[in-house]
């Protein structure tokens, strides 16, 4: 769900260029402000002519189709919808202009997605899950209003300025609209947790990574670390990006429950009696899992966190499940909790 957004001043002139416009087109915000937005869409004129004129009930345009140059000289197609916001102090005035965009080829994608919309007759949907049915309507329900809401108080945000009234509260909003943005995301990794690569790799070299990318937690949590990896050398098969996605959950799950410092356990090992799977361990010194979490923890939306979105262990379980591993978790309440990923071998 990336909106681009931009905002054009009276003059016609590009005001406030957000960081997926930046992204998308290429061009930063300091080089394109006051410059007329033609410059960079083409097919907007009329739309633009109509929303900024003097009348202050003027419709949204909704899903022009429009292209951009972007400033490495590609063109993109874009779905725009445009909008005005009359000025209520000074009615002579012409209207400032919002624009949302999305890049046209992505959206296409997204509702081709299998599963992305529930109401679309997606021969895919038949093999999903009810749970992934259920996340993908979540998704597509909340995916455009929330991308008003944001768009809308930054645009807010903007024209208050930063000693203007209610600035705080407008700064809240948008936070908890991050918020909101992250579940929608989580909910999309797990309904789509993107196209599968799975290659041959070294388990060590996956948990190795990841707890590279974990040093800056660990130390702000005050939290030792130790390592016994046994059998780093052993091969899986895997998608690294998803593997890893798992691990990284799971550390920072226990690093969550461990606010105040503690010790973090991981161990690569062979389980006993097997031959053809090696065992990853992720074990904390935190409060444990009280018994009556445990049956629900690995359900999406189950958080016992306040600020937990509850997707973190769903994802995990249907990452490894989808690999034909399993996770396991013991848990002694007040002594901590052990996550094991018990993963096929090649
Ligand atoms: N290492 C852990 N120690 C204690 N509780 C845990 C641990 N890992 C997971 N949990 C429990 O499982 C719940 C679900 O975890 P998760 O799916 O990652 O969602 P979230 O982290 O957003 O709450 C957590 O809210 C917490 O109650
Ligand atoms: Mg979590």
């Amino acid at each position: 769900m990336r909106i681009g957004l931009l905002t054009l001043d009276q003059a016609g002139g590009i005001a406030l260029f957000n960081a997926v416009a930046e992204q998308t087109l290429g061009y930063r915000a300091r080089e394109v402000r006051g410059k007329p937005c033609e410059e960079i869409f083409t097919g907007l004129t009329d739309v633009l002519a109509d929303l900024s004129g003097k009348r202050p009930d003027s419709q949204p345009e909704m899903g022009v189709q429009t292209e951009a140059r972007c400033k490495d000289g590609r063109t993109i197609r874009l779905a725009v919808t445009a909008y005005a916001t009359p000025d209520n102090d000074n009615r002579a005035a012409r209207n400032d202009v919002v624009l949302i965009f999305q890049d046209a080829r992505e959206a296409e994608q997204l509702e081709n997605q299998p599963g992305s919309c529930p109401c679309g007759a997606s021969e895919h949907l038949d093999r999903l899950q009810s749970l992934d049915k259920f996340a993908a309507g979540i998704v597509h329900e909340i995916r455009n209003p929330l991308a008003g809401i944001s768009t809308n108080s930054q645009y807010m945000l903007e024209r208050i300025g930063p000693s203007g009234p209610y600035h705080e509260e407008m700064q809240d909003i948008l936070a908890d609209v991050k918020d909101i943005e992250s579940i929608v995301r989580g909910v999309l990794d797990f309904a789509h947790p993107g196209k599968s690569q799975v290659r041959e790799v070294a388990i060590g070299d996956v948990v190795k990574e990841v707890l590279r990318f974990s040093k800056l937690p660990l130390r702000h949590h005050d939290i030792r670390l130790r390592t016994n990896l046994r059998k780093p050398a052993t091969r899986v098969k895997v998608d690294a990006v998803q593997m890893r996605q798992v691990f990284f959950n799971i550390i920072r799950n226990a690093c969550d429950a461990m606010p105040e410092g503690g010790e973090l356990r991981v161990s690569t090992s062979r389980p006993a009696g097997t031959t053809r799977q090696v065992r990853v361990d992720v074990e904390d010194t935190g409060p444990g899992i009280a018994k009556e979490h445990m049956e629900f923890i690995f359900d999406p939306f189950f958080s016992a966190r306040h600020d937990g979105t509850g997707l973190g262990l769903a994802i995990c379980r249907k990452i490894v499940e989808g690999h034909g591993g399993r996770i396991e978790v013991k848990s002694t309440p007040g002594k901590g909790a052990r996550f094991g990923i018990v993963l096929p071998t090649v």
